[in-house]
């Protein structure tokens, strides 16, 4: 594993674990799945020397906390936990609650990552960041992060809060290089941090979907990658992440990873549907991309052109009800 450093000696994994996955009905992936195959993702993370475990209060309404908390047992306190609010009614004492509810599904006395999930549209950040730094004075919380921020909205919080917002937890793979315009260059520059999100586009750039062979479930019936058309289009990218991957004996999911965290201000949170998954995503870790690959990944990146928006409506619409 390696890992980035993020100041005071303290360190995480450049792979990390999303955790989405457990106890969440959208990804379908059973009773047996959050009843032992979640545990053992975990288990088997840890013992690969990954650090950092994302999760959110909304997965499966507090069922992902404590599926994580349960899984860490006496590791939770040698880890580096991320969870998440999802600021309906972001005024400090709802913050303060909500952290300390999150901390006792976890099983912890602190998080040390504390993320609001979204951009609240209405309520600008001062109110939360209130609750933030009460929670940082009292030891609850050690670091605050946002996600889904723009760079505006990132330095704005921390104006809010008066000190650093470590993180923000963006969507960022081959399929979506948006972060590269503003949020790589400022998290480099100021010493923060992008967590990617989505960093295998939801397993489509596993390759092992195509327009015959796709996903069931209902993240991905509502992802508009995965319609017929777009699985046709990224056909040309799943085949440069192959040939790369040839030079490296890795998979296209590895190289995908490896060229999600080349950038060094970046970390990824790739799910997992198995401990297999799992393994293979942490060694992703160890490959070096060459000059010339990266270049070609980009050049395949740069040519996908999927359908999106208002034109991939009626596409999904038709996935939704048949
Ligand atoms: N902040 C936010 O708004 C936000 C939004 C989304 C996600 N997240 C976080 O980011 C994490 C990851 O994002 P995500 O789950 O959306 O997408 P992802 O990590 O890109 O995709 C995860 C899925 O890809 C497949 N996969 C994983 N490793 C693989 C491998 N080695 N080979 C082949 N397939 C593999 C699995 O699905 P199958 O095996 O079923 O194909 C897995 O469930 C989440 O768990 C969550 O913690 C945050």
């Amino acid at each position: 594993m390696r890992y980035l450093g993020i100041g005071d000696g303290a360190e995480i994994s450049r792979i990390g674990l999303g955790t989405w996955q457990f106890g969440s009905r959208e990804w379908g992936y059973g009773q047996s799945y959050d009843g032992s195959e979640a545990r053992a993702i975990v288990r088997r993370a840890v013992e690969l020397g990954v650090t950092l475990f994302d999760t959110a209060e909304i997965y499966g309404f507090g069922r992902s906390e404590r599926i994580l908390g349960e899984a860490l047992g006496g590791d939770r306190e040698s880890v580096f936990l991320a969870t998440k609010i999802f600021p309906l009614l972001p005024v400090a004492p709802v913050v303060e609650q909500r952290a300390v509810a999150s901390a006792n599904r976890l099983g912890v006395r602190r998080l040390d990552l504390y993320q609001v999930h979204q951009p609240n549209p209405v309520v600008r950040d001062g109110t939360i960041m209130r609750g933030m730094r009460a929670l940082q004075r009292v030891g609850l919380v050690g670091e605050v992060g946002v996600s889904n921020y723009s760079l505006d909205r990132w330095r704005a919080a921390e104006q809010a809060l008066g000190s650093r917002v470590l993180s923000n937890q963006v969507r960022y793979s081959l399929v979506d290089r948006s972060p590269e315009r503003d949020l790589l260059p400022f998290a480099e520059s100021a010493g923060r941090v992008v967590i990617a999100y989505s960093p295998l586009a939801q397993g489509l750039l596993s390759g092992r979907y195509h327009r015959d062979s796709r996903p069931a479930n209902r993240v991905r019936a509502g992802n508009a990658l995965f319609l017929p058309d777009n699985l046709d289009r990224a056909g040309d990218l799943i085949e440069a992440l192959r040939l790369v991957g040839d030079a490296h004996s890795a998979t296209p999911a590895q190289v995908a990873l490896a060229w999600v965290i080349r950038h060094p201000a970046v970390v990824a949170i790739p799910g997992a549907s198995s401990v297999g998954q799992l393994e293979s995503n942490v060694a992703a870790a160890s490959i070096d991309l060459t000059d010339d690959q990266y270049q070609a990944l980009n050049e395949a990146s740069a040519r996908f052109r999927p359908v999106t928006g208002p034109a991939a409506l009626p596409g999904l619409l038709r996935t939704r009800f048949s």
